[in-house]
């Protein structure tokens, strides 16, 4: 009696804890008679980052019913959005290779956060007041919303700081103001101050650049600002040109980000490819599986690089071509599930109710030097709006010529270590926990 009950409250719990978590449901669909769908209002305050000197800084994930960003096709529309704004500013910069020429007039190479999801909290200023911020390898500038800003929520006071300074770390002929323009016209602005940042414990950065953002005019996935890991980023330049992260799949589970020798010693990789950091971070993605059908992509690294890896796009974008194969092996291999009505942009859905444990068709990225990522099954099904359904988480890229990105949604779990020291991008199984 008593294992039964446990076993109840178990699985109670696990249905109101995990069921709204992207795939983690897969393969707890459960439908336990008395376990009703959670009631939204059971959405409990966010786990916090590094609560003032934890070990290492602590990744989180919003993005389940509790999303301040919305329902599954709400965020996949922000998700397009962003991937519209890389293809967009990728097209303009990559051509120019001169791209301080193009900082200012195309401002930032920023792309629209809406979408994000993963958030790291960083201590600002001393007394450190501390910011949960979006985790963004697509954006340079690290900004937090400060004061004076009569529409922000959360926001820095750098006069309550001893430590901030308006100009100390802003070469002479640098500016002293900002501003990101979105493609979507929104923007975030202000100056930049210089003050010392807490990453954790044993990492503290004195004296760094970051944007003071006043009144911007979006709400940017209800962050108080963002963490630019852009390769040619000023974070990048002060964090010693390392850094790794794992992004977790569970909302009340953490992840974490390491920088410099913290990154090397703590994320295991057994896997290693060349990186090419040119703003975005580009990889040599040659061929996808599924179910053990081998797709080849055609690739040019690294002249005419083609793939880029982000923290910030969800959803894994892929040629067209391949795309419809990989869904066509997928769908086949699925044929026992019922099919489900589209989540745009994604097409093959199903209805796994009452199935506890799916069988989803493994899938494998292929990098050069026989690399293979296996993903694990969580990242391969995205959930929809309904709990029971599910889709195969990839999409088409909508021209040829735009890029293909691996999304942070496939990234899951996995230690991801970028060494643009040596060129290089490590892979490891992580789970993200140690
Ligand atoms: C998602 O949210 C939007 C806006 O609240 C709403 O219009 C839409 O119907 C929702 N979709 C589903 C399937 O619940
Ligand atoms: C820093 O300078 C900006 C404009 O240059 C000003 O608006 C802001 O109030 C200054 N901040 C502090 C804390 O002095
Ligand atoms: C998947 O296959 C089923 C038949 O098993 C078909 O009805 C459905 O349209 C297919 N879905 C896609 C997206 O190809």
């Amino acid at each position: 009696m008593a294992i039964r009950s446990f076993l109840y409250y178990f699985l109670v719990f696990l249905f109101w804890h995990l069921n709204e978590l992207s795939v983690y449901g897969a393969r707890e669909v459960i439908n336990h008679p008395n376990a009703s769908p959670s009631p939204v209002s059971k959405c409990s305050a966010s786990p916090h980052g590094f609560a003032g000197g934890s070990q290492s800084l602590r990744v989180t994930y919003k993005g389940g019913h509790c999303s301040p960003l919305g329902n599954s096709s709400q965020i996949l529309i922000l998700d397009q959005s962003r991937v519209d704004s890389i293809n967009y500013l990728n097209s303009k910069t990559y051509v120019t290779s001169d791209l301080k020429a193009t900082h200012l007039d195309s401002s930032i190479k920023g792309s629209p956060l809406d979408a994000g999801v993963f958030f790291v909290q960083v201590g600002f200023g001393t007394p450190q007041q501390n910011f949960d911020l979006l985790l963004d390898t697509g954006s340079d500038v690290t900004w937090v919303q400060s004061k004076p800003c009569s529409t922000c929520k959360k926001i820095f006071n750098p006069s309550a700081s001893s430590t901030f300074s308006n100009h100390s770390c802003i070469i002479p002929s640098g500016e002293s103001n900002y501003i990101i323009k979105y493609r979507d016209h929104s923007y975030s602005k202000g100056y930049y101050g210089c003050d010392t940042i807490t990453m954790s414990r044993t990492q503290v950065y004195p004296n760094f650049r970051f944007g003071c953002g006043q009144n911007p005019n979006k709400k940017f996935s209800g962050a108080s600002g963002v963490l630019g890991l852009t390769s040619d980023g000023d974070a990048m330049k002060r964090f010693g040109k390392i850094f790794c992260y794992c992004l977790p799949t569970k909302e009340p589970s953490y992840g974490y980000l390491h920088f410099e020798r913290d990154a090397q010693s703590k994320c295991k990789t057994d896997k290693s490819i060349r990186l090419l950091a040119k703003t975005y971070y580009y990889v040599n993605l040659i061929g996808i599986s599924v179910a053990q059908m081998r797709l080849e992509i055609s690739s040019s690294f690294p002249s005419n690089p083609s793939t880029i890896i982000d923290s910030g796009t969800i959803i894994t974008r892929l040629p067209s071509s391949i795309y419809t194969q990989l869904r066509s092996a997928f769908n086949k291999s699925m044929s026992q599930y019922p099919p489900a009505k589209a989540v745009e942009p994604l097409d093959t859905c199903y209805n796994l109710k009452g199935n506890r444990n799916p069988t989803i068709p493994q899938v494998v990225l292929h990098f050069e030097n026989s690399n293979d990522i296996r993903l694990d099954t969580d990242t391969v099904l995205y959930k929809g709006d309904i709990d029971t359904v599910f889709c195969l988480a990839f999409a088409a890229k909508e021209k040829q010529s735009d890029l293909n990105i691996i999304g942070s949604h496939q990234q899951r779990k996995l230690n991801i270590l970028y060494d643009l020291q040596n060129g290089k991008l490590g892979f490891g199984m992580g789970n993200c926990n140690h």
